[in-house]
């Protein structure tokens, strides 16, 4: 029997120090991190469910959808739109604005999310996860359009990710530091297990698909370049590389023992200004890694700067250990000058 703070309870207790909190937010909450603990029984039964590979659908973005892609936007959406705290959802999954069916109630907030990020990692078994942001609706209890979604990710109310790795964890910020929650699958319930999360200044561990290289911009391939020079190049250190191609395990990882993620503006295609969105992954990202004392950039803006001009806007990201990311940003803004 466990007897740590559950995350039910550490909600509760951030409404307490909330002046003028009603309850509405702590219970979206609750609805989130109950989605959470469905799709992680989902991912985690894998083929025992029939519920691996492809669809012959593709999302708005011109991806394969995966069928978890699919079953875990249901879940999402079966799970917050019923209890009258939304006026919306965005979701990658979607082309627009879900809107809340005219039998429930509306809201004061707006929810957006990746449902499963990294499914491509799906049928071989490598952690996957689902990123969230919630947003005040600028007219709360009217349907949400897709203009009151494009909100710089300064004005994200929370920030969270679930990652279902070796263990399912769900960390979370309130504008008030990070913390990581683990799932005591006896208990059903998310245990505080990482306090206070923090991204250490300096590190020796980047992250980037390099294959990717000669699509790089000038900063990104000198950045790299340098650290794979090691101890005999301009950096005098010898540096580590990973790359699990789901960006919440890279964002995990970075929160556990630092390191640097980038997902450069690249020019393999012109029309896109990099491969993440901007609402649903960036942001939250972003949030969470600011708030642990880490740096998120485009390399020439702060990430959370940036006013959105599309539900599903594309940015680049470089993110993670603040010292490192002040680097790649400096030599952005030498070859701007
Ligand atoms: P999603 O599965 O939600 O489409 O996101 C995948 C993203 C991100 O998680 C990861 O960092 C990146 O795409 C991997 O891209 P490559 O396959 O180009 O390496
Ligand atoms: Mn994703
Ligand atoms: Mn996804």
């Amino acid at each position: 029997m466990h007897t740590g703070t559950t995350l039910t309870q550490f909600i509760i207790e951030e409404q307490r120090r909330a002046a003028g909190a009603t309850g509405d937010f702590t219970s979206l909450l609750n609805d989130v991190v109950t989605a959470c603990k469905a799709i992680s029984n989902a991912v985690n039964k894998g083929a025992l469910l029939g519920v691996m590979g492809s669809l012959d659908s593709e999302n708005v973005q011109g991806e394969t959808q995966k069928k978890l892609d699919v079953i875990t936007n249901d879940i999402m959406i079966r799970s917050n739109a019923w209890a009258g705290h939304l006026a919306g959802m965005a979701s990658e999954e979607m082309d627009t604005v879900y809107d809340i069916p005219t039998q429930y109630p509306l809201g004061k907030y707006l929810l957006v999310f990746d449902p499963l990020d990294g499914s491509s990692n799906v049928d071989v078994n490598i952690s996957v996860g689902t990123i969230f942001s919630i947003l005040k609706a600028p007219v709360p209890n009217r349907p949400a359009r897709p203009e009151d979604f494009l909100q710089a990710g300064t004005k994200q109310v929370c920030a969270g990710y679930a990652i279902y790795g070796s263990s399912t964890m769900l960390v979370l910020t309130l504008g008030n530091g990070v913390n990581g929650f683990t799932l005591d699958r006896d208990v059903g319930e998310f245990v505080l297990t990482h306090r206070n999360m923090t991204i250490p200044a300096d590190t020796r561990e980047f992250a980037i698909n390099a294959s990717n290289r000669r699509f790089w911009e000038a900063p990104v391939q000198r950045y790299v370049d340098e650290c794979l020079a090691g101890k005999e190049g301009p950096r005098g250190k010898d540096f580590n590389m990973r790359w699990v191609a789901s960006m919440v395990a890279e964002v995990h990882r970075i929160l556990t023992r630092g390191g640097i993620f980038m997902y450069p503006r690249d020019t393999k295609d012109p029309a896109k200004a990099g491969k993440l969105r901007l609402l649903y992954e960036a942001n939250p990202m972003a949030f969470i890694v600011e708030q642990a004392g880490g740096a998120a950039t485009t390399g020439y803006q702060r990430i959370l700067d940036i006013a959105p001009d599309g539900l599903h806007q594309r940015v680049p990201v470089i993110l993670g250990s603040k010292n490192e990311v002040d680097t790649v940003s400096g030599y952005h803004h030498e070859k701007a000058a």
